[in-house]
């Protein structure tokens, strides 16, 4: 059975674009609940270790950079279905593929620099939303 929490981030390019409010509504208007959210910073170091899978990656530390590189909101959310769902909403990791409509469509530069990030299983889900957040900071 599939989980119903994913993690997110709306990335720098996006929060630097003046985009957090329009993509918070359009979260909340496709039915998730925050759960937990924080306006935060990330610097190389913990952006490198969020990121660690993609570290053998040409784009790594170019990730590591624009991650670090200006704030950004993270937030746990609840939905059933929420990982599948929470993907289809952002669209395709590409903008240029991302289907109309979607948050990257509508918000992201291109593939490095995509206004936010949603995790790709409920595994990862719990191991990024447990990277940002302690227990009291999750209000269920
Ligand atoms: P995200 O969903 O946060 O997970 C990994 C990130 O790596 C991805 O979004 C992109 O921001 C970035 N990424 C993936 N592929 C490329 C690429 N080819 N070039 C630059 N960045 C990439």
């Amino acid at each position: 059975m599939s989980g119903n929490r994913t993690f997110t981030m709306i990335k720098p390019d996006a929060v630097a674009a003046g985009h957090i409010g329009a993509i918070l509504a359009q979260i909340c208007e496709a039915g998730f609940k925050i759960v937990a959210m924080k306006y935060t910073k990330l610097s190389a170091e913990k952006a490198g270790e969020f990121y660690a899978v993609h570290k053998a990656r040409p784009f790594y530390g170019e990730l590591v950079e624009f991650m670090s590189s200006g704030p950004i909101v993270a937030a746990i959310l609840e939905k059933d279905n929420a990982v599948e769902d929470f993907r289809k909403l952002i669209g395709a990791t590409n903008p240029a593929e991302a289907a109309p409509g979607t948050i990257r469509a509508k918000f992201a530069k291109n593939i490095g620099e995509n206004a936010i990030h949603g995790s790709d299983s409920d595994e990862n889900a719990i191991i990024e939303s447990n990277f940002h957040f302690a227990g009291v900071e999750v209000f269920a």
